[in-house]
């Protein structure tokens, strides 16, 4: 066994229950072959704001597909949504970085907090290459915020191990990457980026890249260097 399959299938013996985090990045997929693939005791969920791509549904179906199982889909409460697109209206996140962070709140963290209780750990594909706020990430740590273990086995992946392997593999992936989307998340808060960019330039585009996080991760883990020396000074 490698050492990825090792990590993972000591996560699902000492941790269970343990979940995966799974937004079907190509990482994710990654990680969603080798979990199902093993058939791993790992449960695979996906958090469906409401507003993703027509592309990622479509691989969803393509993962039922090839696999024989879908992940678990947590949508955000109903109440919450309708109260905010009442107040700020349905495309209200590009008024201001408050407004942006309260839909990711509504639509992504408070699912997870759901989809997180009761488990034991939690594993995720943030890699430190993917941004300027992800450098300092550890393959495990305690998420105290939510109170389980974390793992991010892909921590020292780069692009091109993610992309061997899928290649490898036959792993289906989203159509939206061959069309200059590196990283997808809900359909108008991604964009394609050009040559030379940041992988995660076409995430909230119009925001500083320093403030480019939705919530869903704790700030020692998504927190550049630089910044948490400014925070400790
Ligand atoms: S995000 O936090 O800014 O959206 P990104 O898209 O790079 O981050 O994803 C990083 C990791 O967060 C993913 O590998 C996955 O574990 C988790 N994640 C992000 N979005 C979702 C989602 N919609 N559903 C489940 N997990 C997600
Ligand atoms: Fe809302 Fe955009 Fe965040 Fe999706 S990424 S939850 S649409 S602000």
């Amino acid at each position: 066994m490698d050492e990825l399959t090792t990590l993972l299938h000591g996560i699902a013996r000492d941790f269970a229950p343990a979940v995966f985090a799974s937004s079907l990045g190509a990482e994710d997929m990654v990680l969603t072959d080798l979990i199902y693939t093993a058939a791993l005791p790992i449960t695979v969920f996906t958090l469906d704001t409401g507003r993703l791509p027509e592309e990622t549904y479509a691989l969803i179906d393509a993962i039922a597909q090839r696999y024989g199982k879908r992940p678990q889909v947590f949508f955000p409460q109903a109440a919450a949504v309708e109260a905010y697109v009442s107040r700020h209206g349905a495309n209200g996140f590009y008024a201001s970085v408050e407004a942006r962070k309260a839909c990711c709140q509504i639509r992504k963290v408070e699912p997870l907090r759901r989809a997180l209780a009761g488990k034991k750990a939690w594993i995720t594909g943030l890699r430190r290459e993917q941004a300027a706020t992800r450098t300092a990430l550890d393959v495990e740590s305690f998420d105290a915020d939510n109170g389980l273990m974390k793992f991010n086995p892909l921590a020292a992946w780069r692009d091109d191990d993610v992309w061997n392997y899928i290649r490898a593999h036959g792993v289906p992936t989203n159509a939206l990457h061959a069309r200059g989307y590196p990283s997808i998340g809900c359909a108008p808060c991604t964009r394609a980026i050009t040559v030379g960019e940041d992988i995660r330039a076409g995430r909230w585009w119009w925001e500083n890249p320093e403030l480019k996080e939705c919530g869903l991760h704790p700030p020692s883990d998504v927190i550049g260097k630089r910044i948490a020396k400014e925070n400790a000074a």
